[in-house]
């Protein structure tokens, strides 16, 4: 969906459903900020995803489980304003939706109307589907997720790779029978993730899920190499951004502390 020719076109839904017709892999990268929109739209992605992952890279806590609504849809409403292109796609964050189908369909409705997001993504499978439906139903567009799926944590105990392979299967073809336009394979095997890919009609997205998916998400500060508490696997790190950070802020302080800034280019006369 990078073409030239369709660089300028947003990408829609639809766009979403047809990639694999298409033969066309699916790129999509978490942001939570304006910059980090800006910078995702001039690289062409076709899909930012505002994900809950922001309570560990932005607010510094160990899991996603403390991010709220509210929180989700500021930074959504950031996202939106660097974004022109891309589908916006922001995460039910832990216990927006898990009360009932009711209480999901008035946070995704949130999620769309104050966060100007495209579509939600919420965690889970077989016992999310009436959740899904519920929210589709609204004419809200669902991302599904399921595998690892990061707000069970204290029942899963700890991050780690799923294998219950018919568990699996089971809930992603769930999720698409409920309505969802794509499903997130999070940090399964990769076998297992190209048996889903095949059984499915929707688009998978990949994290730690092998090269057969549909499409492939990482987290923007892991990939840019900014964030050091956490390293999973099945991250690629494409750059060492955190390093180059580090050195041009030593670099001012030396510069302020020997004087050196500001120069006379700096100052107003
Ligand atoms: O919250 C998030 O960033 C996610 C992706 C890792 C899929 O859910």
């Amino acid at each position: 969906m990078a073409a030239p020719e369709t660089a300028t076109k947003p990408v829609t839904v639809p766009d979403f459903l047809s990639a694999r017709s298409r033969q066309q892999r699916l790129v999509v990268v978490t942001a939570y900020d304006y910059t980090a929109a800006r910078l995702c739209e001039s690289a062409g992605v076709d899909c930012i995803l505002v994900g809950d992952s922001l309570g560990m890279v932005v607010q510094g806590h160990p899991t996603s489980l403390p991010v709220t609504l509210e929180e989700m849809i500021y930074h959504t409403q950031c996202v939106a304003r660097g974004s022109q292109r891309a589908l916006i796609v922001a995460d039910l964050p832990f216990m927006s939706y898990q009360v009932s189908p009711e209480q999901a369909v008035v946070s995704a409705g949130r999620l769309i109307k104050e966060g100007r997001a495209h579509a939600v993504k919420l965690e889970g499978g077989q016992r999310m589907a009436q959740t899904i439906a519920a929210i589709v139903r609204a004419d809200i567009p669902v991302m599904g997720h399921v595998g690892l799926t990061p707000q069970s944590v204290n029942r899963l105990g700890g991050f780690r790779v799923q294998r219950d392979s018919e568990a699996i299967l089971a809930d992603a073809l769930a999720v698409e029978a409920a309505g969802a336009f794509a499903i997130v394979l999070e940090c399964i095997p990769a076998a297992l993730a190209e048996q889903i890919t095949r059984s499915v009609q929707v688009p998978t997205i990949g994290i730690g899920a092998g090269a057969q998916c549909d499409g492939q998400v990482l987290v923007y500060h892991d990939l840019l190499g900014m964030f050091s508490d956490l390293r999973p696997r099945f991250v690629k790190q494409y750059a060492d951004v955190g390093q180059v950070i580090r050195e041009a802020i030593r670099q001012y302080a030396d510069e302020v502390r020997a004087g050196i800034f500001p120069g006379r280019e700096h100052e107003f006369r």
